[in-house]
């Protein structure tokens, strides 16, 4: 049995394997910056150890598979706007270290998608393409980037539709990337790209997969290595549906049950379901929504997962310190399964969590405020999504 083998290995390595600093990076909305921060696991300070100014904000921000380079959106909120007139902006930076991070390039899609960049994400596999997502644009578009040699972003090799109502918010990739699954929020579909395994450019759909129900929206999608199940995340009914996916086709399937994101007899429509992301090991998958009104919390959950990707139970639901603001967006450490950052947009702040070593529940152990100039959408400038350097 190697798969339940090598999950046990993994599992035992992640909760074992720990630094004492670990650093992350942090995004923005509206603040044109980048934020390096310092967690220590033994004493749980949690410090500001860089503030990068960039040319642009990043509302999604991702890391290259060997962590050399980062890659962000060009982030503007057009969702106001029926006539825009330009292409989404993606942005590639070089991590020379910690406190030293300069742009690469910016790339601009070719066709007047006239969304704003929402998402972005690189290919853990060669070529190591790097895929976009725009948002509010009519049709709702996307775009694949090479990388050169160096993984640092390169050029637009494609400009792809979704649907003209779609808008995706979300991506993720097989564990071979042979296809890439879209999380289409605006459009209510889970879609099947395949992935040319030589450029990395999009083939045909292979599935379009509609939302659990009319209002359902998936937001992010998420991978299970073993590569037998996805997890969605729905912005518009805060649940997590799995489902399994055929070893030939990577098409997913979704199966039963969903799980609310919220304690029964609540309103879904006051919430926005928001991230959903796996442990270091995969034994743990942790989601998040947001309460649409400031001073309401929103809610963290935690689901065990088999090896195979099945979803065993869910282990805990508990309130978020705030409503989360836009954000409440979560990362799962990578070097045990116990930790994850959450970001904050209503006061601005990034917090570590510290899952308990049964998983029962989870703890706020640190937290940074980060409070900058926000704007008449975004109370806070600060805080779209971190990313763990290590
Ligand atoms: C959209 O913007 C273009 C360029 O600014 C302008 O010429 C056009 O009249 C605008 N259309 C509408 C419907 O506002
Ligand atoms: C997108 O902007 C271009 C100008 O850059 C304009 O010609 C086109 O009509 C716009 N597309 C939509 C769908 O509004
Ligand atoms: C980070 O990199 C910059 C630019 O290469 C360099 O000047 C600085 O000394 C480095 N800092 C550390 C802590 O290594
Ligand atoms: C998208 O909208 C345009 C303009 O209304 C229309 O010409 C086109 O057929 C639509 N495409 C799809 C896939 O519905
Ligand atoms: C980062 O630096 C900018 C420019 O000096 C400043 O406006 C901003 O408040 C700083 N951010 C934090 C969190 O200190």
């Amino acid at each position: 049995m190697p798969a339940l083998k090598s999950c046990f290995i993994l599992g035992v390595l992640a909760t074992i394997v720990n630094a004492a600093v670990h650093e992350l990076i942090v995004g923005t909305f509206v603040s044109k910056a980048l934020y390096t921060l310092a967690f220590d696991d033994e004493d749980n300070s949690l410090e500001l150890i860089a503030n990068i100014s960039t040319p642009v904000p990043s509302s999604w921000i991702s890391l290259s598979h060997d962590k050399k380079h980062l890659y962000g959106t060009d982030y503007i909120y057009v969702g106001a706007d029926h006539n825009r007139t330009i292409p989404p902006v993606y942005v590639g930076y070089t991590i020379h270290n910690s406190s030293s991070i300069t742009l690469d390039k910016s790339l601009s899609g070719v066709r007047p998608c006239n969304g704003s960049s929402i998402y972005i994400i690189p290919s853990p596999n060669p070529p190591h393409a790097v895929y976009g997502a725009d948002y509010w644009g009519t049709p709702g578009c996307g775009c694949v980037m090479s990388v050169d040699a160096s993984g640092a972003l390169s050029e637009v090799i494609q400009d792809f539709e979704y649907l003209n109502d779609s808008g995706v918010h979300g991506m993720s990739f097989s564990p071979g990337s042979q296809v890439l699954y879209s999380a289409d929020t605006l459009g209510n579909y889970l879609w099947t790209h395949a992935i040319d395994p030589t450029t990395g450019r999009l083939g045909e759909v292979l599935g379009m997969a509609e939302g659990p129900s009319p209002k359902a929206h998936p937001r992010h999608v998420v991978t299970h290595p073993s590569g037998k199940a996805i997890y969605a995340v729905m912005e518009g009914s805060s649940e997590v549906a799995w489902y399994t996916v055929d070893s030939t086709t990577n098409v997913p399937t979704m199966q039963e049950p969903m799980y609310s994101l919220l304690p029964s007899g609540t309103n879904g429509f006051s919430y926005w379901g928001d991230t959903l992301a796996l442990s270091a090991s995969a034994k743990y998958l942790w989601a998040t929504t947001r309460a649409k009104n400031d001073g309401v919390p929103g809610y963290i959950a935690v689901y065990e997962l088999n090896c195979d990707g099945t979803i065993v139970k869910e282990k805990f639901l508990k309130e978020t310190t705030t409503s989360g603001g836009v954000a409440n967006a979560l990362q799962p450490a990578e070097f045990s399964d116990r930790y994850a950052a959450l970001t904050d947009n209503e006061i601005g702040f990034v917090e570590i969590w510290e899952m308990r070593g049964d998983g029962s529940d989870a703890d706020v152990i640190a937290r940074i405020d980060l409070a900058d100039q926000g704007n008449a959408r975004y109370a806070s400038g600060c805080c779209a999504n971190a990313v763990w350097l290590n």
